[in-house]
This record gives C-alpha cells, structure tokens and sequence, in this order.
C-alpha cells in the first residue's frame, strides 16, 4: 500500500531530492568542522554553513546574518530566547494557542523565577486581535510571545500588527514560525520581530535536527550553553560576538547543508505558492469534511484563510483510534491527540477528545485530498452505524 503522508505539521516529508544530495556532497567530500581549523576542509564547510545562515537571512529579511544562531530545533531555540531573555520578575503575554515548546518554558520561568504570564484569548469568531495583546500590557511587561500560526487548526496570528503594539510599547517581540517558515512571508524588520526562532525540518523542507534563532542586535541575551566557539579560545568567558557567543559546540554541518537546499527550494517555489497550494487542499479538506455526517472540524470561518493543517474527528470516536484506522487499513498518516498543545486544544474545546491532525505539504494532491476524506466517510459510517 502506497503511503498517503499527512503529517507535514510534524515534519515534512518527502525532501525535495537535492536536501540528500547536498548532504551526502559533504559526508562525502568534506565534513570537516567548520570554524574550527584552517585547512581547506574546514574552510569549505564553513563556507557551506556561511551559506545556509545568508539564504534563511534572506528569506526573514535578516539584515545581518550573523544575528541568526543554529540550533537542532524551534524548541532549543524558543528555551535560548526565553530562558536567557526574561528576568525574575517580568511580566510576559502570550497566546492560548502556543505549543508546549513556548508554555513550558514560560510555566517553568513562572515557578523558579516568579516570572507572570498573562495568556490572551482569542475572540467569539476565533481570531486574535492585537488589541487584546496591548490591553494586556502593564507597567513590567517585558515579552510578547506568540507563535505565528496554530499546530492544530492552522489559525494565523495577525503578527505585522502585534508587533507594531510591541514596538510601540517598547516590549520585545518573540515569534515562533514553525507552522510558517516557508510557508508564510516572513520578514523580521517589517513585521516588529525581535526574535524569531524557527525549525528546519517542517516548511523549509531541511532535515530533523536543524533550526535557529534570530535575535536583533540590541536584544542582550544570556547564553543558555557555553563551551567552545573556535573563537577566542584563550578567553576564559564566552565569546560576546555573533554568532559564536551563541553557538557553542560543533553545529549540525551535514544536516544544515540539507537546510540550505531546502530553503533553496522553498525560494525557487515561492512562499505565496506554496501557501496557497497548502491552504487550497486544506479548505478543500474542511469543506468536504463539514459535509460528512459525525465528523467534526475545528477553527474559525473558512473565509478566513489558515495555514495547511486540519483538526478534525469523527463524533465520539477516539481521535487516536481514528488516526490508527487510518494508517492500518488506508496508508494515512496524519497525528492525533494533543499534539504537544493542550493549551490550543483547550481553546479550541477539544481537550477531552483530543483531534486527528491533517496537515498538507508541497508534495500532496488533491487525489490525496479525496482518498482521505473517503476514508473518513466510511470511518464515520461504521463509528455511526
Ligand atoms: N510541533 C510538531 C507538531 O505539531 C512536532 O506535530
């Protein structure tokens, strides 16, 4: 049985060819450490990983890519900005969408560093408002953080604009992209992004165990990781230059030479392209869905325009019973439960039941499109016969 892969939310998968290529080009020829030695090798892959760090800056609108810090995934990259951003004390906003990777540091923060959270809803139609985050401001309000889209209804937060109340209120701006790196114009200078942490492996189409940080220059951060940079080795203390100061340790060479051809793609495709052909078979999903009686979907209007995921379920069937028929019996893969959200399924009231999570990638058609939802039609059918 040929695989329908629905779970690009999770990671994307395939990889555009060229990600293996490239990485087996530097197993291959020269995976040596880059930053770490003079010679020819080494000098090569630092060339290659200079490269990856100027094509993501240029697809944020990064102006110095020496702001951007690598990292294996959004979440180390998340724990650096929080972690080393807030202080006893502060005062933080955010979403009650967020992934578990921007509520858990925050709930850890709030135990050991007494550090307040205020969680903004969203409102009756299911949208955010950046009005609401400024009339969470106070006096101490140090952050705001918000993913830009949610990992469980696709819902896109209006970014441009709660960073416009963030800089106008002299707060920083901590975006987390890993439903939108790819997927969504993304540019840091436009948009009030102070911090953007995003993964590599989702829309951007690289391997797991590559993403990043961008931090603007201003922004002072601790170090979460020290050790050594190849830099300043005498130094006892870690270096203050970027992006050394932040990137302790040997990166991840291989599988950001992956990124760069990943991102190399994603340019060549275009972002609006692949949104809209995203979007396109996830609308098309949610209203073939509505039509099937017992199944259930989730998130605001279909006017307003998400990005490629669908939570669905099938009416008092277990979410992941559901995703199980699916993968045994019709070769789909999509995620079910929580989704590492309980915070977004609580918003989206599907905490007891949990959902079956759909989510479309550059590489789906519409004739996946239709396989899945007949086989939720006939799944329905038998949960309601
Ligand atoms: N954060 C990823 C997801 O939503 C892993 O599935």
């Amino acid at each position: 049985m040929q695989v329908i892969y629905l779970d690009n939310a999770a990671t994307t998968w395939p990889k555009p060819p060229r990600v293996k290529e490239m990485m087996a080009e530097v197993i291959d020829q020269y995976a040596a450490n880059p930053g770490r030695g003079g010679h020819a090798l080494a000098m090569k892959a630092s060339k290659t990983l200079f490269r990856t760090r100027m094509q993501v800056s240029r697809l944020f609108g990064i102006k110095n890519p020496n702001d951007l810090f690598f990292y294996l995934n959004a979440t180390q990259a998340l724990n650096q900005a929080i972690k080393g951003f807030l202080k006893a004390g502060d005062h933080v906003i955010t979403s009650s969408i967020e992934h578990n990777s921007v509520r858990r540091p925050l709930e850890y923060l709030r135990r050991e560093k007494q550090v307040e959270i205020s969680y903004v809803q969203p409102r009756e139609d299911q949208l955010f408002y950046a009005e609401d985050f400024a009339k969470a401001i106070r006096p101490d309000t140090k952050l705001i953080v918000t993913s830009h889209a949610s990992n469980l209804t696709g819902l896109i937060l209006p970014i441009a604009e709660i960073g416009a109340v963030a800089r106008a209120n002299g707060i920083a701006f901590l975006v987390d992209v890993s439903q939108t790196a790819g997927i969504l114009p993304i540019n840091v200078e436009t948009m009030g992004i102070d911090m953007l942490a995003f993964p590599g492996h989702k829309g951007l189409y690289g391997p797991q165990g590559t993403g990043g940080l961008y931090v603007r220059a201003e922004i002072e951060l601790d170090p979460l990781i020290h050790g050594g940079t190849g830099s300043q080795s005498e130094a006892v203390d870690q270096p203050t230059t970027r992006p050394d100061r932040f990137e302790s340790g040997t990166v991840n060479t291989v599988g950001l030479a992956g990124l760069l051809a990943g991102v190399e793609f994603v340019m060549e495709k275009g972002v609006e392209n692949i949104q809209r052909h995203d979007w396109g078979l996830a609308k098309k999903t949610l209203q073939l869905l509505q039509e099937i009686p017992g199944v259930e979907v989730y998130g605001p209007d279909l006017s307003v325009e998400r990005v490629g995921v669908v939570a669905c379920n099938v009416s008092g069937a277990d979410a992941s019973e559901v995703s199980f028929i699916l993968d045994q019996q019709y070769g789909i893969a999509t995620r079910a439960g929580y989704h590492c959200t309980p915070l977004g399924h609580e918003t989206a009231g599907t905490i007891n039941q949990g959902a079956v999570r759909v989510s479309f990638g550059v590489f789906n058609t519409e004739q996946d499109v239709e396989q899945f939802v007949k086989a939720m039609r006939e799944i329905a059918a038998a949960f309601h016969s």
